[in-house]
């Protein structure tokens, strides 16, 4: 990395509402491929090991700073390093514009006497590969100014390059302002800009605001540098994809479907079979060993961690979850916050909620629910239950239509199952209740009371056969 990193100072404009997104939330809160565009841009910026990173806000600005508030302090991307780079947040109480964005973080920077960076907010396939060459020219050009460009196939919407016959960089024009010649230019202003601290301060004061959007422009920079002699240049990325911005909602899902091929394909290289890859929504931190089969409208999110030779038929969404090794979820399955071991089966239309810990060899059927439960080692369950609140012991089986009863309306109770009991079908078990170990339960009860080890529990009424009851009533 380049030699002047420790006097780098990062500048993140994101005070923009977005009003293309047609939405209250502000742009950099959505999310590409599960990560918000903001805190996807702090990623590429931590990589660099700046000094500071100092994030422009304005719209909905509480919400934008609580986001990069929990990147700072490692919450939300444990596995980027923050230690030693000093965040914060300056208000943009009006958006005039990016110039005028910028302005307002060298007015919190004014220690500043090394080179700052400034990125858009809105571009989230950066990464910090697609910035280290434009800092490793800057210092070997010496240079004052340098900004990446990127060739585009259209360049509908970008500020355009505009450069002299000899090659050099003239000014940038935005779309609005663009001449019809103009606009046929390919070569667009990604919006990342590397500058020293001064000349930044300089040109940052000489801007003004008469062009099409009478706002300050931040693009103006390069213009100021031309006429003043500065040593300036536009690098052409080699990675123009990573740097893109996304105005709109249609904008970003073109975004976001260039990095979900991208998540896959380097799955794929990693071992894992994909039934259909344009199907395959797996989220930016997600994990996934070698061997698995992830069946077509596969979601997986979050913290998600798929082990060896899983297999994931399809039409599962799986959030912040473990999935151990050799396990196979059948189709439909929604599984959030839980964790699941070796060898289970479970599905198809199954539940498993927030806190349910299924040890090894687990089988879940159809329509079944847990929630906070510990079902240890070959526990059965599979039909039409609900298991919530509850810990079951190793080889017990629960029969179709169990249901712990773990709620009166105020509290919620706890089902305590020993191993190796049966539960009947149909079964009711109103908690707090405990069954002992090898405890039956005979089908159709009513279970309010425990059941002690090796009984059976039976809670029903007895069954009366009256002979000859059919002819008689014709
Ligand atoms: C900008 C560039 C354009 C470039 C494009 C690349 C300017 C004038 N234009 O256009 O040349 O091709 O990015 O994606 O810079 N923001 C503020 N305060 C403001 C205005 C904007 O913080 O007053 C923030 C926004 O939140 C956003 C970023 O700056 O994150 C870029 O603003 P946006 O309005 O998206 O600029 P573009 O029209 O995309
Ligand atoms: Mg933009």
């Amino acid at each position: 990395m380049n030699t002047s990193s420790e006097s780098l100072d990062v500048v993140i404009l994101a005070a923009g509402k977005g009003t293309r997104m047609k939405s209250e939330l502000p742009k950099v809160l959505h999310r590409l491929c599960g990560i918000t565009l903001i805190e996807r841009t702090l990623r590429a910026a931590a990589g660099l090991s700046p000094k500071s990173v100092t994030v422009v806000v304005g719209y909905r600005a509480d919400l934008v700073e609580e986001e990069v508030k929990r990147f700072a302090a490692g919450e939300s991307a444990p596995d980027v390093d923050v230690q030693g780079i000093s965040f914060q947040c300056v208000v943009q109480e009006q958006q005039l514009g990016t110039g005028h964005a910028a302005q307002v973080a060298m007015a919190a920077l004014d220690e500043a006497s090394g080179s700052v960076l400034i990125l858009p907010g809105d571009s989230p396939l950066v990464t910090t590969e697609a910035l280290s060459p434009l800092l490793e020219d800057f210092v070997a050009q010496s240079a004052e100014l340098a900004f990446l460009s990127a060739e585009v196939a259209d360049p509908f919407g970008f500020g355009r390059i505009i450069r002299n016959a000899d090659g050099t960089v003239a000014k940038i024009v935005e779309q609005k302002d663009c001449s019809e010649e103009e606009a046929k230019v390919t070569e667009i202003n990604t919006s990342f800009y590397l500058a020293t601290s001064a000349f930044m301060r300089e040109a940052l004061g000489s801007l003004e605001n008469n062009n099409a959007q009478k706002e300050f422009y931040l693009t103006d920079i390069v213009d100021y540098a031309v006429r003043n002699d500065k040593p300036a240049f536009a690098l052409v990325s080699a990675s123009p994809d990573a740097l893109l911005g996304a105005n709109s909602i249609a904008e970003l899902s073109a975004l976001e479907s260039i990095r979900r091929q991208e998540i896959v394909s380097a799955w794929m290289a990693a071992g894992v079979t994909f039934e259909d890859p344009q199907a395959a929504y797996i989220g930016e931190d997600v994990v996934i060993e070698s061997d698995s089969f992830i069946g077509a409208g596969t979601r997986l999110k979050g913290s998600t961690k798929i082990g060896t030779g899983v297999r994931l038929d399809g039409d599962s969404l799986i959030e912040n979850s473990a999935i151990g090794q050799g396990s196979h979820l059948r189709l439909g399955c929604y599984v959030q916050d839980a964790s699941i071991a070796a060898s289970c089966v479970i599905g198809p239309f199954a539940h498993i909620r927030p806190g349910s810990e299924l040890r090894d060899g687990v089988k879940i059927g159809n329509f079944v629910e847990t929630k906070k439960a510990l079902l240890h080692d070959g526990v059965k369950v599979n039909h039409l239950s609900y298991v919530g609140d509850a810990e079951v012991g190793a080889r017990s089986n629960l029969g179709a239509g169990t249901i712990t009863c773990n709620y009166d309306g105020v509290n919620k109770h706890k089902t305590t199952i020993g191993k190796d009991c049966f539960v009947g079908s149909n079964s009711a078990l109103v908690a707090p209740v405990t069954l002992g170990d090898e405890a039956y339960v005979g089908a159709g009860s009513t279970i309010t009371k425990n059941v002690p080890g090796k009984s059976l529990g039976i809670a029903r009424s007895r069954q009366n056969n009256i002979e000859g009851w059919s002819s008689k009533k014709k």
